[in-house]
This record gives structure tokens, sequence and C-alpha cells, in this order.
């Protein structure tokens, strides 16, 4: 009673607290925005970005500085370092007339100089308390270097293996990347914005990943059901978990675009997931709505405005056009206002107005930027990530003995093991994977090194996808012949082989997914040898490995693993720890079954799971069965995992009950390693079409030779429920099977009565 009393008490106290904070912002901002001229207004809303070259020796671009001084720039982003960014800062806080703060962002996507494995890689470890605490280090070296706003989570359900920014992504399941978004906002944020968190930019909102073809910036078009059944969900995870500031997407939604998108950006967002932060948007969209047919800059500016947008990146739209559309009319200064005022609340939030240099501490630099910390978590987390597709005869892990070649054109490279979007990254420090193996070999075996091929065949593509990351070219016959004499020498052969990190990301989309053809010639060559052979593949996205399945006794998925890649690799490899990823993205045999995703709809004329053969007038390809060759979920390891019979407290449970889902999972080899448990739900029966499956929880257990766990579920309301098409809840009953597997499709079945 005492313990409720204080507790209530202690509630209470919180929340006057944070009433009073709230009027104590709006009193502030308040008074500013009476202060503030249409012009300096208008500054607040703009964004530019911001070179390197911009500062130098202490010194600020003319142009750059007469533009803060005048008001005119709310804030930059992609300029890193204390000195720079404080050069910056003085002149906002000094010299313009009401020494606004500038906020400053950053592209900071998988780490800030100590680069974690790519968003997709880090969402196969389904780990939320290590990709928090991977965000809590973004934030910590980011604000070191004087950041205090990150382009980041990029929560865009993504399908599509052509599309590059599936890289950036946290795969293709809403209640997973749900989770994730969350765990990104909280680590970045924290509980307030202490002066090594930062603001978290939740992009690119909305639908972003189902751009059409894959093709990267293409059109999309969408259902509303689909809309908040499947790729919602993320983003109202993350408004709901507090994020401070979302970023519109570049596409159509509705065939408005998502920057000018009142019902998306006011209705369902501010309206639907009370979110209160700010939106900016994408690089120059205002600008670009031209070419989709919307007008010119100044018709698309009043647009964004009315439709909730309060930030312009790049366009000089709203700085260049909305003084002449509030004249006209077709503007109030209320909507410049309420715009206004969101800006001005972040950096109210971000304790600016108290203290503008607050993320400018000099010191710090060398005290939280790549520390030994930062790097052993980034190993650490990257061992999580890899995902192991094949194992035969147990090639994996290798021994420290003999001769081993490593082979392949991302063997002995820094730059590009750490992936795209890495802006702040100082590859010069990070060990390639050919170091990473020599360090762990310690001299016990020899390590036979070749570069064997080129990236790709045509030097032009290899440029592209290389973006600045360089993979020296060699001649393809020398190279060839080289990587087959020192293969011919070892015992086993491992091959650093697949994408470039360029390959994926931003602007890369693909329309093959197979690998490069050089480097697969090569494979083949080097398979022909009969000796074991390990496939390191390294990619950003799902890619066709059905060759290297039939052919290579081991494949490891690795994607970019960020700055400590060689290391975790060689960890892995060896076996010094188990792999314990698993897919967050279905693995196609073919490009023709694109997209292909898990949880889809049932057709009405559908093959029996896992049929090989084609069948007249039911739903598959004539040359291509339906199934996919790795299942969202899967991964192996080094020892093999028993699933016991699931049992149900109840088979019958009320709508508003709950029933425990219950099954021991045990070890039955002989090396100890994680597991994850999924649990998948299917509603059988309901007004709307439901998915075959959906992820609905998962446990990450760990499990010693010969342990055995109870592995508990417990399935409530929550879990059966779905949207309509005007995102009300639909609280489902009837029958539903409940599932529980090491990954999607090697599932258990019982089934549920809910009533
Ligand atoms: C990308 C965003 C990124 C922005 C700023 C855009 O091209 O789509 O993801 O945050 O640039 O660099």
């Amino acid at each position: 009673m005492k313990t409720k009393r204080c507790i209530l008490t202690l509630l209470a106290v919180c929340l006057v607290m944070a009433v009073s904070a709230q009027s104590d912002m709006n009193k502030f901002v308040d008074q500013l925005l009476q202060k503030m001229t249409l012009e300096e207004k208008l500054g607040q809303l703009n964004l530019a970005p911001a070179s390197d070259e911009i500062v130098t020796g202490g010194n600020v671009d003319t142009e750059v500085g007469a533009r803060i001084a005048s008001g005119q720039l709310g804030g930059v982003f992609n300029l890193k370092g204390v000195d720079k960014i404080k050069a910056l800062q003085d002149i906002a806080v000094k010299k313009s007339r009401l020494g606004i703060p500038l906020i400053v962002g950053m592209d900071v996507i998988h780490g800030y100089e100590t680069i974690f494995p790519i968003p997709l890689a880090l969402s196969c470890s389904w780990d939320l308390a290590a990709i928090e605490n991977m965000a809590r280090v973004s934030a910590r070296e980011a604000t070191a270097d004087g950041i205090n706003w990150v382009y980041s989570p990029m929560v865009d359900i993504s399908l599509d293996a052509r599309w590059g920014r599936v890289a950036e992504s946290g795969g293709e399941d809403p209640f997973l990347g749900s989770q994730i978004a969350q765990a990104y906002v909280r680590g970045y944020q924290g509980d307030q914005y202490d002066t090594d968190r930062v603001m978290a930019c939740v992009k690119h909102y909305g639908l972003y990943g189902a751009v059409e073809g894959g093709r990267d910036y293409n059109t999309v078009d969408m259902s509303h059901l689909r809309m908040y059944n499947q790729y919602f969900p993320p983003y109202k995870a993350a408004a709901e978990a507090g994020a401070g500031s979302f970023m519109s997407s570049f596409n159509l939604v509705d065939g408005q675009h998502a920057t000018a998108n009142r019902w998306l950006l006011t209705d369902v967002l501010r309206n639907q997931w009370n979110f209160n932060g700010f939106v900016v948007t994408d690089y120059g969209s205002i600008g670009e709505m031209t070419n989709h047919g919307f007008g010119n800059l100044k018709q698309n500016s009043v647009k964004a405005l009315k439709a909730g947008t309060d930030m312009d990146m790049c366009s000089n739209g709203f700085i260049g056009t909305l003084a002449e559309s509030l004249k006209d009319g077709s503007v109030t200064m209320a909507d410049i206002d309420l715009a206004c005022r969101r800006v001005l609340e972040a950096k109210y939030k971000l304790g600016l107005f108290d203290n503008p240099y607050r993320y400018l501490d000099a010191k710090r630099r060398a005290r939280d930027i790549y520390t030994d910390e930062h790097r052993a978590m980034s190993r650490q987390l990257a061992t999580e990530t890899f995902v192991l597709l094949k194992n035969e005869h147990q090639t994996l892990p290798l021994k420290k003995q003999g001769k081993i070649a490593l082979i392949g054109p991302l063997a002995n490279d820094r730059a590009n093991i750490a992936g795209t979007w890495c802006v702040a990254y100082t590859p010069e420090r990070y060990q390639t994977i050919k170091e990473g193996m020599e360090q762990a070999l310690a001299g016990k075996a020899q390590l036979l090194y070749a570069q064997g091929c080129n990236l790709t065949r045509d030097a032009a593509l290899q440029e592209a996808a290389e973006f600045g990351k360089h993979i020296p070219r060699v001649d393809e016959a020398k190279a060839k012949a080289e990587a087959l004499a020192v293969a011919k020498e070892a015992d086993v052969i491992v091959c650093a082989m697949g994408e470039s990190a360029e390959f994926s990301g931003e602007s890369s989309s693909r329309a093959t997914l197979e690998m490069p053809d050089v480097q697969r010639e090569l494979l083949e060559a080097l398979v022909a040898l009969g000796k074991p052979v390990v496939l390191l593949n390294f990619s950003g996205r799902a890619t066709v490995l059905s060759w290297e399945q039939a052919h290579v006794d081991a494949i490891m998925n690795v994607w970019f693993a960020g700055s400590e890649a060689g290391r975790a690799i060689a960890d892995v490899l060896f076996g010094d720890v188990a792999p314990s990823g698993h897919l967050t993205v279905t693995m196609p045999r073919a490009l023709g079954q694109v997209p292909i995703y898990y949880n889809h709809l049932n057709t009405g004329r559908p093959v029996a799971e896992g049929a090989d053969r084609y069948q007249k007038f039911a739903s598959n390809y004539l040359e291509e069965r339906n199934d996919p060759l790795y299942p969202f979920g899967y991964g192996l390891t080094y020892t093999t995992f028993n699933y016991g019979k699931l049992n149900l407290s109840s088979d019958h449970m009320a709508k508003s009950g709950s029933v425990e889902a219950v099954l021991t999972v045990g070890n039955t080899g002989n090396c100890e390693a994680d597991e994850v448990v999924q649990l998948y739900i299917r509603d059988l029966v309901a007004d709307v079409s439901r998915p075959v499956k959906e992820l609905k929880g998962f446990q990450r257990i760990h499990l010693k030779a010969g342990e055995q766990r109870e592995v508990k579920f417990t399935i409530t309301p929550d879990m059966l429920q779905y949207y309509d098409i005007n995102g009300n809840i639909v609280q489902g009953d009837g029958e539903f099977d409940i599932m529980v597997g090491s990954n999607s499709r090697d599932v258990i079945s019982t089934r549920l009565v809910v009533n």
C-alpha cells in the first residue's frame, strides 16, 4: 500500500515536472518568436550541407559566414570537428541579431569513427540491447566531435533486394523493425539529451522501401491496409519512443509527394501517433517535386509547409519563396510560426539555448572517439551479425594449422569492409581480413594471400561500385593464375568475395543479384581444385547464392561489418566465437522471385510449401520454385539445436486473456552458442486477408553444449491485432496457428482458439 502511494506520488511529481518544463519551453519559444523577423523565421527553416572546406584555419567561408550572421541558416550538416563547428556556432551566437544557435546534423548511420556493421547486418543480430548500445556509442562519438543531430534510424521496410538502401534498413519484418527502431532511438537520445546524446531523425517517412522495381527514388503506390499493417509500424514505434525528428521521403504516397502529403505528415504522424518533434525534408525534395509534376519551387514550398514539413534540406524553397507566398496569401504567418516553433523547440530540447557550446568540448575527442571500449563492442557485435548459411562436413570453424589460402577482392581491403555511409570513418586505422586472420593465427598456421580478381569485369562499373573506396584493378589472367597457384598449396581456401560497400546503399540499385561474373568464375575454378572452400559473402542486401549453395562447402554472409570486421571475421572463422546471426531478409533462389518475403498473403491457388515442381493453374513460376533459398530468420551455427514439443497453457484464450506457449530448446552439439528462438502467428480467418505467418516474439538465448532450456512466450491480445484501412485496430479472434522455430520455415505449430 505504502509503496503504491510512493509510486503514485513519484508519478505525479514527474508529471508536474514535465508539464512545467513544457510550459517553460512554450514561454521561451513564444517570446523568441515575437522578437523574430520574417526573414529570421524562414532562416530557421533552412538547412544546408557544410563540407570540411567551409572552415579552413579557423576562417569560415565568407558566403556561409554571411548567411549564418544574417540568420538565414537554421542548421548545417555533415561538417565534422569541434573547431570547425565552433567557428560556425560562434557566428550564429555572437554575430546574428538574436544569437540563435545552429543545430548540427550528420549521417551517422552505423557508428562514427568506430564503425559498426551496416544496419541490415545489425538487424541480423536480433540483439536489441547491443543495437541500443551501438547507437549510444555512435552518439557519444558524434557529440565528441560537435554533432547533435543524426539522420538515423532508417526504418523503411524493405522487401526488394534490388533496392540498394536495404543495406541501411532493419530488413523486411515490421515487428522486428519496430523493436529495432525503438532501440536506436533510446540509444541515441537517452531519457534526456545529455551532452553525449543526440537527437534522432527517423527516416525516410514514408514507404521509401517500396520503390517500384527496387529502383532508387522511384514511384511508390500502395494500399492503406498494407501501409498500416506492414510499412508503418516501425515509424510509429519510433515516434512512440520519443524520436525528436522525422525525415520525409523522396517518393510519392497516394500520388502526393511524401514531403507535401498532409495526410502522412499531419493526420497520421502527428494526430494518430502523437509525434511532437519536427519534420525535415530529404536532400532537395521540395525542388524535386517539380519533376514529379507538381509545379514550381514556390508552389511546392507552400504545399510542403502546409502539409507539415518544418525544415527544408537543400532546396532553398522555404528561404527563397515563402516570403512572397505570405504576401500573396498562399501561406499565413501562423503556418510559418508553427514550423519555426518546432525547429526552435528541438534546439531548446537539445539544451542549445542554455549553452550553445554544450556539444563543443574539444577535450572529448581524445577521450571518446574510437576508444578501445567502443572497438571491442563493435567487434563483439559484428560477430553476432554474421549469418552462417551452409556448413557441410563441418568445414567451419577452421583449425589454426597447416596452410590457409585467403583469396578475393575484399580480402585485403580496409575501406569497403566498413560498409556504405561512413561519413566520419578513418579506414587507414582499420584492419583488413588478411590482417585480422594473421593476428588470430599468430604464426600457428601459414596464411597465403592473393587478390585473385577484380571486383567486376567492367572497369566503369567497378569505379561506380567503389565510389571512392578503391579496390586495386589487376590483370585478370595473371591474378587468376596467382590465386590458383596459392590455392593449390593450401589445405583450405577462404574466399572474400561479393559486393563492395557502395554496391548497396543510396543510388545503388541492382538489376542482377548474383556474384559478379569475374568473381564467380574464379570461385568456380577454386572449387574445381577439390579442396574445402569457405565463402565469406560480402553484401548489403540479399544476394542470389544458388550456385554457391550447390557447390561451396561453407558460406557465411558477413555483410559489411564495420571498422573491426577483420578481427571479428577471424573470431568466427576460427571458432573463438560461434556465429549467431539470423537473416532478416529472405534470400531468393533467383532474381525473378523478388520481391520475396516470408510474411506474404496467401493466394487462392497456393502451391504446397516447399513444392519443387511446376503446377499448372497454381500460383508459381515455370522455371523456379516459390520458396526461398534461405528463409527469413535462418542462420546456422557450430552446434545444433533441438526443438521439443510446443505446449500451450490452454488451447483456448479469452479475447482479453493470455496463454503461455512453452517448449524446450536443447543444444545437441558440442560447443556453446546462441540461438534465436522465434514465435510466429497466423490468423486463420479474418475480415481482411492476413499473412501466412507473422513474427510476434523472439528470444536470443545462450546454451552450453548439452544444455536444455525451457523457453516461454506469453501470447497476448496485442499479438492478434491488425489495422483496418483507416488505421483503427481490429482485435482478431477465432483460430490462430501458433508457431515456434529457429527460422520462419522450420517451425513447430499448434492451434489456439480465441473467443
Ligand atoms: C539521403 C538521406 C540522407 C540525406 C542527407 C539523402 O540523399 O536520402 O538518407 O540523410 O541525403 O545526407
